[in-house]
């Protein structure tokens, strides 16, 4: 079912059918802030004020037109000037997708989107994620990560512990000040780059988690699996990480109670919050990640007429 729906999520004619089914309204609410600026900025304000952080992400990927990668790019300039003028800048960064900047038209395209952005956060007292896409752009992602590091050194970068690849890349940026956001990743890879079984992802993000730690970076702990938090809680405790140097992270709409339980015992959480119209393949992905989310969706195409 994980494959079938993000295999969906590429397929115009199926995005067609979602976005126009009465029902995903509904079920989108649960997951997305709203479409407007001001909603993620209502939204954020309400996440902060009950002792969370924020990350925004203005949804949008695969942008495939010059235009619509600068628009995006503008639309980034102006929530962060939303943010400053409401206040919330100081908890609150964005997470940006590089492909909704251009990444697949041209490359110094995406790097001077991003670059805009990065300057528009800095100057606002925040910074940027860059998130991270299916695996045919992950060293190009990470590339720019370093490059983007030149002249903004919090950029943080987002390492997929499905990939083979991730714990060697978890040693390269282990490095200090080195923000890094860890994840299980949730796009359909093939077996000749992802670990496809549960345990076998989790084994991974295990030891990715255990070389941030031991490491001298920031790790950004994103997951909602109960067995991964308390792992993490027992290394943190192994190395002797401090408070401040490490944060948990969680996305809008899931385990909030977690989110606060966890903000209550002192720690640092991080909500991911997006917001826009732009809203399918995101849905897609978290209707994919738990079964039990799948009958909204099915009753979603069920009643589209
Ligand atoms: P897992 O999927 O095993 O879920 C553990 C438990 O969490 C479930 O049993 C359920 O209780 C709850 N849960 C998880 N997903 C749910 C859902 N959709 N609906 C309801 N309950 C759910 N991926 C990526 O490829 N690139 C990226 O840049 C990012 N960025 C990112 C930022 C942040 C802050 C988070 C938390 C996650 C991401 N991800 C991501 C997504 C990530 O890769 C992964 O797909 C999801 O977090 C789900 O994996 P878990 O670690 O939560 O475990």
């Amino acid at each position: 079912m994980r494959a079938v729906l993000l295999t969906a999520s590429r397929r115009k004619s199926v995005r067609r059918v979602v976005e126009h089914a009465p029902i995903s309204r509904q079920v989108v609410r649960r997951f997305v802030a709203g479409a407007s600026i001001e909603d993620a900025v209502r939204a954020t304000r309400g996440l902060v004020e009950s002792g969370l952080w924020v990350s925004l992400d203005h949804l949008g990927e695969d942008t495939t037109e010059i235009a619509q990668a600068k628009a995006t790019t503008e639309a980034y300039l102006t929530l962060l000037e939303q943010l400053v003028e409401s206040g919330l800048a100081t908890k609150t960064e964005v997470s940006v997708k590089l492909s909704a900047v251009g990444q697949a038209l041209d490359r110094l395209l995406s790097v001077e989107n991003a670059s805009r952005i990065c300057a528009a956060a800095k100057a606002a007292g925040t910074t940027v994620t860059v998130d991270m896409e299916d695996h045919t752009t992950t060293d190009s992602t990470l590339d720019i990560v370093r490059e983007l590091r030149a002249d903004f050194p919090s950029v943080g970068a987002v390492l997929q512990s499905y990939l083979h690849r991730t714990e060697a890349d978890c040693q390269d940026f282990a490095g200090t000040g080195s923000r890094v956001r860890l994840c299980k990743g949730a796009y359909n890879e093939p077996e000749s780059v992802a670990y496809q079984r549960r345990e076998d992802v989790d084994d991974s993000y295990r030891r990715c988690l255990r070389v941030l730690l031991e490491g001298y970076g920031y790790p950004m702990i994103a997951t909602h699996d109960p067995a991964l938090v308390e792992a993490a809680e027992s290394l943190i405790e192994e190395v002797g990480r401090a408070d401040d140097t490490f944060e948990f992270q969680m996305l809008y709409g899931i385990r909030p109670d977690e989110q606060q339980r966890l903000a209550r015992g002192g720690r640092t959480v991080r909500v991911y919050v997006p917001y826009g119209d732009e809203w399918y393949e995101y849905l897609m992905r978290r209707l994919a990640e738990r079964p039990a989310n799948v009958k909204f969706f099915l009753r979603a195409l069920a009643s589209r007429d």
